[in-house]
């Protein structure tokens, strides 16, 4: 019999079965688990178990889990910090030209004319107004350095962007070995009035929550262009819906639905992909999976993000 019970909340990559080894086993029985496997499942509202030890996130954001309540109980809540950060930084470039150019409108005309005999020759009558500029040259704010973020800013580069960083957490000497050539900034009133577009990639925690408001969108430029694939909550939905509006912010690209935003105009939202790749998906259940095993095993707490 195995030593220990896993119970896994989502669909996680075969690997961290394999990962987990011989002394796991997987339950569906949440009130027998000694660990949590878990992706995007909701588990504030969860009865969880005095048997519950650890809790692994197949992923690096940790705002489904009650950190501090498990904290209190003495259950460490490991992440997956990196493991799918080219996953998102691949979406971002993907966001970063679909802000640029309505090719979303256009495959969605291509498939309304499906049936239409002419439709090459009507194609090329319709395509101006899909046309946009290109992102070459233009300035992208990065908003949060860590292995999301630093890798956006070395895709943006690569593709002739400009770039400006922030993030409180990270020193000069830090951002010169992140890029040379980004402008690295203390404070975001200078980002938002240097760039064409901005990118979020903070979590969502404390002043964070709700941290693209008014304010900081009266601070951007005019027709700014607006990314986020880290988290719905840092953007307050009722100034995005004034900004997308007025066209202060000319199109809002994110990873994150909800009724009001999908009903808004200028905005291109995905159903959080971010991290859905085979690659990323496999990263993440392994690292979840190696610090569970890891945990208890030996007791050591890799990637613990809610007590030392
Ligand atoms: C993350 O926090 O890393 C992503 O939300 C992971 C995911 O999509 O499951």
């Amino acid at each position: 019999m195995a030593k220990y019970k896993v119970r896994c909340l989502n669909n996680i990559a075969p690997i961290a079965l394999e990962t987990l080894g011989d002394d796991f086993e997987v339950t569906e029985d949440l009130g027998e688990a000694d660990a949590v496997l878990v992706r995007s499942a909701d588990m504030h509202e969860l009865d969880l178990p005095d048997s519950l030890k650890c809790v692994a996130r197949a992923g690096a954001g940790t705002n489904n889990i009650p950190l501090e309540e498990l904290a209190v109980r003495g259950v460490p809540v490991f992440n997956a910090p990196g493991a799918n950060a080219n996953a998102v930084k691949e979406l971002v470039v993907c966001a970063l030209l679909l802000a640029s150019r309505d090719v979303v409108g256009g495959v969605e005309w291509c498939k309304a004319n499906a049936d239409d005999e002419n439709v090459a020759k009507a194609a090329e009558k319709a395509k101006k107004q899909f046309a946009g500029t290109e992102i070459l040259g233009k300035t992208l704010g990065v908003i949060g350095l860590g292995a999301i973020g630093r890798l956006v800013v070395g895709a943006a580069e690569a593709l002739g962007m400009k770039t400006i960083g922030y993030d409180p957490f990270k020193t000069p000497e830090v951002a010169r070995e992140i890029s040379p050539d980004m402008r690295f900034v203390d404070n975001l009133d200078d980002l938002y009035a240097g760039s064409d577009y901005v990118t979020v990639h903070v979590p969502a925690v404390g002043d964070n929550i709700g941290m693209i408001n008014a304010d900081a969108i009266a601070r951007m430029k005019d027709g700014v262009k607006l990314l986020n694939l880290a988290r719905g909550s840092l953007v307050n939905e009722d100034d995005l819906a004034a900004a997308l509006a007025s066209g202060k912010i000319s199109t809002y690209v994110c990873d994150f639905v909800s009724p009001a935003v999908l009903k808004m105009d200028h905005v291109v939202a995905f159903p959080h992909l971010g991290a859905s790749t085979a690659e990323a998906e496999e990263n993440c259940a392994q690292m979840a999976a190696q610090s569970i095993r890891t945990y208890l095993e030996t007791g050591e707490k890799v990637h613990c993000v809610n007590m030392k």
